[in-house]
């Protein structure tokens, strides 16, 4: 049976009125509102995927011993949909968030939902909801929420036997308030979100369930979000609460860029590694290497560092603009989305939107 074959559809019997739906559309904000649809699917160790179904987005009802409650077996991934010129729908590299997806649930001993279903998954519910999607050109996109959790019943502590796969849909604008105005940041020294050998590079929801008291500290602090440093020598910078980093020395000709490596402990980002290839056709050379806040803060003061921006689905490329820590504040440029930054963030947006060449074929019509 091909993919497409197995998918029930129960459509909504009171979908959102149009001119709703353009309300909700001119201001999205970020995961606010969801379209009328959601997609489930089953797993059970006798039947393998079952029930994939094409329904109206409503509450769950589940046994309390469910065992995602009490032993957290949840993972997610995060893409968009975006409306291109002619008016079709495409989303961007969804075969990586696929495979990112399997990654992470092999990491937490669960299911791994083949890739052609989660695609199909997105189709399938891109086909009901389309009117959901915003206008092309703009920042606004589709942004999709696959998530799988355990559900089978019971207090022993295994792996679970069956799961259940859901996809929803929301609308986004930009994921920080201000838009592309450079955030302030807080370096988390007390807490640490990941270790080697632990869960980081999986994007499993415990990872953000440890990030939360940081993040509330971050806030507390008049920051816009948390950056976590290596959990062994709370020395070297690894990522953001839901972004990866690039920093940026020198300008212009002499530009050239540095990201965290991937150390097992911070999330594999596709925006990330779609940078990495951006920024190498712009001719921008890159490396992949250990940075210490040390090295950050003396770059940052000599002016060696100009730029410093988070990348991620959620938050596009957002620049850093200052970073807070227990040893006072210091800033990145001159306070203003710097040139290098706001190029890649132009060329991938571009990308994304259909107005500029996809010639790494990342863009997909399902
Ligand atoms: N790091 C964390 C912790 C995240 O939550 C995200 C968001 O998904 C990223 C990095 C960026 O990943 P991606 O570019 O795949 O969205
Ligand atoms: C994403 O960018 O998709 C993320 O995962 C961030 C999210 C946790 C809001």
């Amino acid at each position: 049976m091909t993919a497409a074959a197995q998918f029930a559809r129960i459509p909504h019997p009171a979908p959102t009125p149009a001119q709703r739906v353009q309300e909700i559309l001119a201001a999205p904000g970020f995961g606010r509102f969801f379209t009328d649809h959601m997609v489930t699917i089953d797993y059970t160790e006798a039947d393998g995927w079952t029930n994939a179904i094409v329904e109206p987005y409503a509450s769950l009802t589940l046994d309390p011993a469910t065992m995602v409650f009490h032993y957290g077996q949840a993972i997610f991934e995060g893409l968009k949909a975006y409306r291109q010129p002619d008016g079709q729908v495409a989303c961007f590299r969804i075969d990586a968030n696929a495979a990112r997806f399997r990654r992470s649930a092999r990491r937490m001993a669960m299911a791994e939902l083949p890739e052609e279903l989660f695609i199909e998954s997105v189709r399938q519910l891109l086909e009901v909801d389309s009117a959901w999607v915003p206008a092309a050109g703009g920042e606004e996109s589709l942004y999709l929420r696959p998530f799988m959790f355990a559900t089978e019943s019971g207090l022993g502590v295994k792996p679970a036997s069956s799961y259940k796969y859901l996809l929803l849909g929301s609308p986004a604008g930009a994921y920080f308030p201000r838009g592309v105005k450079p955030v302030r940041v807080w370096l988390s020294t007390e807490y640490v979100r990941a270790a080697p050998g632990g869960t980081g590079e999986a994007k499993v929801a415990g990872n953000y369930a440890a990030s939360l008291l940081a993040q509330a500290e971050a806030t507390a602090k008049g920051c816009d979000q948390v950056v976590w440093l290596d959990a062994v020598e709370r020395r070297y910078v690894e990522e953001m609460g839901t972004n990866n980093l690039f920093f940026v020395y020198g300008s212009g000709a002499d530009a050239r860029l540095v990201t965290p490596e991937l150390s097992g402990s911070l999330l594999p980002g596709i925006t990330r590694d779609s940078l990495l290839t951006l920024a190498a056709d712009s001719g921008y050379p890159v490396t992949e290497r250990k940075i210490s806040v040390e090295d950050w803060r003396a770059g940052a003061e000599s002016g060696e560092i100009t730029e410093v921006f988070a990348c991620g689905t959620a938050a596009v490329i957002t620049p850093v603009g200052s970073v807070c820590g227990p040893d006072g504040e210091f800033a990145i440029g001159g306070g203003e989305p710097g040139e290098v930054t706001m190029a890649l963030r132009d060329t991938l947006t571009g990308i994304q939107r259909g107005t500029f060449a996809d010639v790494h074929q990342w863009m997909r019509v399902l």
